[in-house]
């Protein structure tokens, strides 16, 4: 280990003679860890977010095995540790709700144990960002392995993505169009192997974004959860983070402002979804480079959505690597000079370097980018009197017709309220309306809930109408579709704009112009300010009240205050 003569941060705990060395040592070796670990070689933390409750990492043991491999193989010492893990098919009332609160449980595991150097297994939704973040408020040598998407789906001799399918299987029960029971077949036909939703949901977005970021190795996002050349890539990964713990390659040098802008581009470009907004504005705020929603609207705007996936389009993950994966769509991006090409990636050169010669096998799923999907495919930022702090909207995943539009509000209180009434054949509705839904927000639902792509009214459905205009403070999934204004701020439970909207009010849409609009005179506005009155009280007490406390509008990223930023790896009290 000649080579290693690097003082590590972990010869802190084990590279002393003396009782701490002692100690932090001795337990070790009840795991039977042989004395040549401890000789100054790094130690690689794995921090796994295995867990059956999160079925999309359910396979991240096998993962970390094949990490594991390539530490040792490069000379390294693997430690794997479990961290908070976020299912999003599971968790109540929404994972995002518990973001912030696992990007702690990373950021302090990372801080607290001797580690040098760290690989992050991420998945399903919600596990990127918080592994990210937690590991950007430490500032270690780091590297992100995603956990792959399933195969894609197949339902009576068609393909059928993971979320996307369910809602339109759904639309479809509610107009008649097919009955229950066939709705219920089509569960085991979704989530056929082990991996994360395979349309380009968020999961799917998440991993091309930390790919695109430079922080995963070239092809990461793409590669099915059981291919073997995932294994082949964790192998890799382990090799890799060895040589960066060397290299002393910190987060913070890959983590620039042209990293990010590198990001957000590509997630033009793969159709991707509008939660990579407030996860990427979170983690860009923890390395302190400033991304906001104009960052978004700028560099967005030109940039055309080449890939063709569920559910802005047709096809699906797998279909996605086979066509050459994100080296392809970023290498049609670079030539278009729409990529910062000397950003730096965690193979220790440029992310061009990595993606310059990728191969482009099916021009159908990843297009030329003058046949594109959607023209200007970046996700579109509206501002106007019913946002003055902004709110998002997909174009990729929206209908043309409706990008400028104006209609009568129809206004739901709450998600409650709404599944009270949407089924009314009395509701007072015609597909010319915009659906209003207040109390979706951070504070409101509390946690920032995917509702905003609330489903239409059945008797629109039974008439074929398939799209309207929603307006919402909530999310939507990154496997919905729609002509769904997200994001609202502030919120309705701040008081914003939104919760003045009523029954009858006017509502204008315009995409191309970044406008959204609440038709309704000033003076009449205050009057609603002054009559206002908060819907809650906040939560008394635990980590609700925690959140309640701290938790930021959707265009701070929905980050707690008191994380933003660097506090880097030194531990205030070192030894026992
Ligand atoms: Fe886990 Fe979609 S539910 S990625």
């Amino acid at each position: 280990m000649s080579e290693n003569r690097r003082r590590f941060r972990s010869a802190e705990w084990y590279g002393k003679n003396d009782k701490d060395g002692f100690v932090h040592r001795s337990w070790m070796r009840n795991q039977g860890v042989p004395s040549r670990m401890f000789d100054g070689r790094p130690v690689i933390g794995i921090c796994n977010t295995w867990s059956e409750l999160t079925p999309c990492n359910a396979h991240f043991r096998t993962i970390a095995e094949h990490v594991r491999r390539g530490v040792l193989e490069a000379g390294g010492f693997p430690l794997e540790f479990p961290v908070t893990s976020l299912g999003e098919s599971n968790l109540r009332p929404t994972a995002m709700f518990l973001r912030n609160l696992a990007s702690m449980d990373v950021e302090e595991s990372i801080r607290g144990n001797p580690i040098d150097a760290v690989v992050l297994l991420c998945g399903c939704d919600k596990t990127t960002p918080s592994l990210v973040m937690g590991a950007a408020s430490v500032d270690l040598p780091t590297i992100v392995i995603s956990g792959g998407p399933m195969l894609n789906g197949h339902y009576r001799g068609r393909q059928i993505g993971s979320g996307t399918a369910v809602w339109q299987l759904s639309e479809q029960v509610k107009s008649g169009e097919i009955s229950v029971d066939d709705f219920m077949e089509a569960e085991s036909c979704m989530s056929r192997s082990a991996g994360h939703c395979m349309t380009m949901g968020t999961a799917s977005t998440m991993a091309s974004m930390v790919e695109a970021l430079g922080i995963a190795l070239p092809t990461n996002a793409a590669i099915p959860a059981v291919d073997s050349r995932r294994y082949v890539l964790a192998n890799e990964v382990g090799r890799r983070i060895v040589a960066m713990a060397h290299e002393d390659l910190r987060l913070s040098r890959i983590l620039t402002r042209k990293a990010f802008e590198n990001a957000i581009r590509v997630n033009g470009a793969i159709g991707g979804s509008t939660n990579a907004v407030v996860h990427l504005i979170a983690m860009a705020g923890r390395i302190g480079v400033d991304i906001g929603l104009d960052d978004w609207d700028r560099l967005g705007r030109d940039i055309p959505t080449i890939v063709d996936l569920q559910p802005s389009g047709r096809f699906l993950m797998e279909d996605f690597y086979y066509a050459g994966g994100l080296p392809a769509v970023m290498r049609r991006l670079g030539e278009a000079d729409h990529l910062h090409k000397d950003a730096l990636s965690v193979t220790g050169g440029t992310i061009w370097d990595g993606v310059a010669d990728a191969p482009c096998w099916n021009d159908e799923v990843i297009r030329a980018p003058d046949k594109p999907l959607t023209a200007n495919g970046g996700i579109a930022v509206l501002r106007g009197n019913l946002a003055p702090r902004g709110a998002i909207l997909k174009p990729s995943a929206a209908s043309p017709e409706l990008m400028v539009h104006r209609g009568r509000a129809v206004v739901f209180e709450t998600i409650e309220d709404y599944h009270a009434r949407i089924s009314d054949p009395d509701l007072d509705i015609d597909e010319t309306c915009v659906m209003v839904l207040k109390h979706a927000g951070p504070i409101g639902y509390p946690g920032f809930a995917e509702v905003g792509n609330m489903g239409l009214p059945p008797k629109l459905l039974k008439r074929g109408i398939r799209d309207m205009v929603r307006v919402s403070d909530g999310r939507m999934s990154g496997t919905a579709y729609g002509t769904v204004v997200l994001h609202v701020a502030p919120e309705a439970a701040m008081g914003g704009p939104l919760a003045l909207v009523r029954n009858g009010d006017m509502i204008e849409l315009d995409v191309p112009n970044g406008r959204l609009h609440l038709d309704v005179p000033e003076e009449e506005l205050d009057r609603r300010r002054e009559q206002w009155k908060p819907p809650v009280g906040k939560p008394t007490g635990g980590y609700a009240r925690l959140f309640a406390d701290h938790v930021m509008q959707a265009d701070k990223g929905a980050d707690f205050d008191f994380l933003v930023g660097s506090r880097g790896s030194v531990v205030p009290r070192e030894s026992h």
